[in-house]
């Protein structure tokens, strides 16, 4: 035991000249730089690819108005199930022409909750478009008079009161004689309530037709020359998705080479109803038995990479180069004669957002990617 002891010590020692000799930092590891907050999702939108929330996104702008005649500051919560198009439908409000003359700010909360970062963020962005107007218009001109605020906060998971309560204070200061529109964007219908000033909105599932035709988009089914045989089946799938936009994507993704045989082993896959063999079903089912073919019709080295992924935290940003690093180093990815590494490696990364099992992270200087949240 003690010549073990004395080994342990000596290992431990050898690590610790290495620390000085490479000049080693304790606490510079890459995971501290990445986990900066940055805006993880952004407001950008490609309007024509959305499909089917046309009403809704009115209806979220009549419900802020409308109110906001009467009232100076306004939360409205949007909340569904993960997937089903929250975030997308807060990015549709965001760009919307309504809004062109107020001051927009758009916060990714996530599960770390800092109330510093959110208000700095939401200042920082303010500021910002304050700082493009006076510039563009010359030192001698008055200050732009101060404008009304839209200000999105997506994905909510905080659920203590004190910290809600604090947020809420926090929002309602910012004005500052300006009317604040408040958009927050939740899974949780409890949280909804607990920041609501006036009555949450629950998003609505997409119809089948819609799924379908997310589907579609994605297997390119107008080129196809069996499209007509795939029809039904398709639309069966369609309709597994439960409405939920994020399971439409990945089946898409994984019907896209497909023949018709392959559809149909999709559409009659024992995990349809293994999901919702237990007690009580549940509307995420659908969304998880269709995340589950996805991964299981992957070829194995994918599965090591996405696998390796679940490592870090939840809400991580992974860099993209130091992911494909890591790849290769741990020996998932190999080289080939086809593709470099490297390239094999992009090619991974590209495959897995196609399967919506990673999502793209804006960031300003380097590609990060996140874990979507349905995989943690
Ligand atoms: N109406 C829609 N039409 C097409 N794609 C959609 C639609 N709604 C959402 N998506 C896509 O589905 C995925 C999940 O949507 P997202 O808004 O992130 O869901 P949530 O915020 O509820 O988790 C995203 O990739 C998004 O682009
Ligand atoms: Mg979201």
């Amino acid at each position: 035991m003690a010549g073990k002891m004395k080994k342990v010590r000596e290992k431990l020692e050898n690590i610790s000249n290495h620390l000085h000799q490479f000049s080693f930092s304790v606490g510079s590891s890459s995971y501290v730089q990445q986990v900066i907050d940055e805006r993880a999702t952004s407001p950008e939108v490609v309007e024509a690819e959305i499909l089917g929330r046309d009403q809704e996104k009115q209806k979220v702008i009549s419900l802020l108005t409308n109110l906001g005649n009467s009232s100076e500051f306004i939360i409205l919560p949007i909340y569904g199930i993960g997937g089903i198009g929250k975030t997308t439908l807060a990015q549709l409000v965001f760009s919307d022409i309504h809004f062109k003359d107020h001051e927009k700010a758009w916060v990714y909360i996530s599960q770390t909750f800092d109330l510093n970062k959110i208000n700095g963020s939401i200042r920082s962005q303010f500021q910002i478009e304050q700082s493009q107007l006076t510039d563009a218009k010359g030192p001698n001109v008055d200050p732009p008079t101060r404008k009304n605020m839209l200000i999105i906060l997506d994905d909510l998971w905080e659920h203590s009161d004190f910290k809600l309560d604090a947020l809420k204070h926090s929002l309602k200061t910012i004005g500052n004689g300006c009317k604040v529109h408040v958009i927050v964007t939740t899974r949780d219908a409890s949280i909804a309530q607990k920041i609501q000033t006036t009555e949450a909105y629950q998003i609505e599932p997409l119809s089948n037709e819609i799924c379908w035709t997310i589907i579609k988009q994605i297997v390119s089914y107008e080129d196809r020359a069996d499209k007509e045989r795939l029809k039904e089946t398709g639309k069966e799938i369609a309709e597994k998705c439960g409405g939920v936009a994020l399971a439409a994507q990945a089946l898409g993704y994984m019907l896209r080479f497909r023949n018709f045989d392959g559809w149909v082993s999709v559409k009659d896959s024992g995990i349809w109803n293994a999901s919702s063999s237990g007690y009580q079903t549940s509307p995420y089912d659908n969304v998880l038995a269709s995340l589950k073919l996805s991964y299981i019709s992957t070829l194995p080295y994918l599965r090591l990479c996405f696998a390796y992924c679940a490592i870090f935290p939840k809400g991580h940003k992974m860099a993209k180069d130091d992911l494909i690093y890591q790849w290769v180093a741990l020996d998932f990815i190999k080289p080939s004669d086809e593709v470099s590494t490297w390239q094999h490696g992009e090619n991974c990364i590209k495959q897995l957002l196609g399967m919506s099992f990673l999502q793209r992270s804006k960031s300003t200087s380097v590609s990060n990617y996140l874990l979507h949240t349905f995989c943690c």
